[in-house]
């Protein structure tokens, strides 16, 4: 894949963006991003980025109110895109067809045109409207894929445990990804 949408919401859990803009340019991906205003405050909040931050790695922001961006449209070229972290509110938008947003829009692009579309949904604990729409998502072609850290190759950083977790994104999305310690690896 030559080029993908990423959208950051305002969910906890910014921490992983970094890390998979890192992986997505070591692997050659463009990388199209846009921001809702939620996920600018949390993500400042959190990590003390502002989107200007990720510039370095990101090759176009486009406006959250934008319907005119190219990935607005079926005819655009985007090979997936990835929600991380999705709000409850974004996948409940996403599993019931409003778009209300840009990030609404291109996710419904992506399930119209069958191409793939990871949600990376953080809430907890989870309630009956939340469990629905996620299994409303999957049905209509998402990929429900919650930002949980694994510990069994014993991180020695929080970045360290984030960069595990946009890895699995990574997998999932086909980009490739070196040196990664994996399961089973020898060593
Ligand atoms: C510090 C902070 C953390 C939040 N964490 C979550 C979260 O983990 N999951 C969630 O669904 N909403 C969370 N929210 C609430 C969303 O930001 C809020 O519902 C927002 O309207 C979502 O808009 P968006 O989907 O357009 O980003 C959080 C808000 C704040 C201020």
């Amino acid at each position: 894949m030559k080029r993908m949408v990423l959208a950051i919401t305002g969910a906890s859990g910014s921490l992983y963006v970094p890390e998979f803009l890192k992986l997505a340019q070591a692997a050659g991906v463009e990388v199209h991003a846009v921001i809702s205003d939620a996920g600018r405050e949390v993500m400042l909040l959190e990590t003390g980025l502002a989107p200007a931050d990720l510039d370095p790695w990101v090759a176009a922001w486009l406006g959250f109110k934008d319907f005119t961006a190219p990935m607005a449209s079926g005819s655009s070229r985007f090979g997936a895109m990835l929600v991380l972290p999705c709000t409850m509110g974004t996948l409940g938008a996403i599993a019931n067809g409003i778009s209300a947003n840009l990030i609404h829009r291109a996710a419904d692009v992506m399930l119209k045109e069958g191409r793939p579309l990871l949600l990376a949904v953080r809430e907890t604990p989870f309630n009956r409207v939340h469990l629905q729409n996620m299994l409303k998502a999957q049905e209509a072609g998402a990929i429900i894929c919650p930002p949980i850290p694994s510990f069994y190759h014993r991180p020695e950083s929080l970045s360290e445990m984030a960069r595990f977790v946009a890895a699995r994104y990574c997998d999932l999305l086909g980009i490739p990804v070196e040196g990664m310690k994996r399961w089973g690896d020898e060593g």
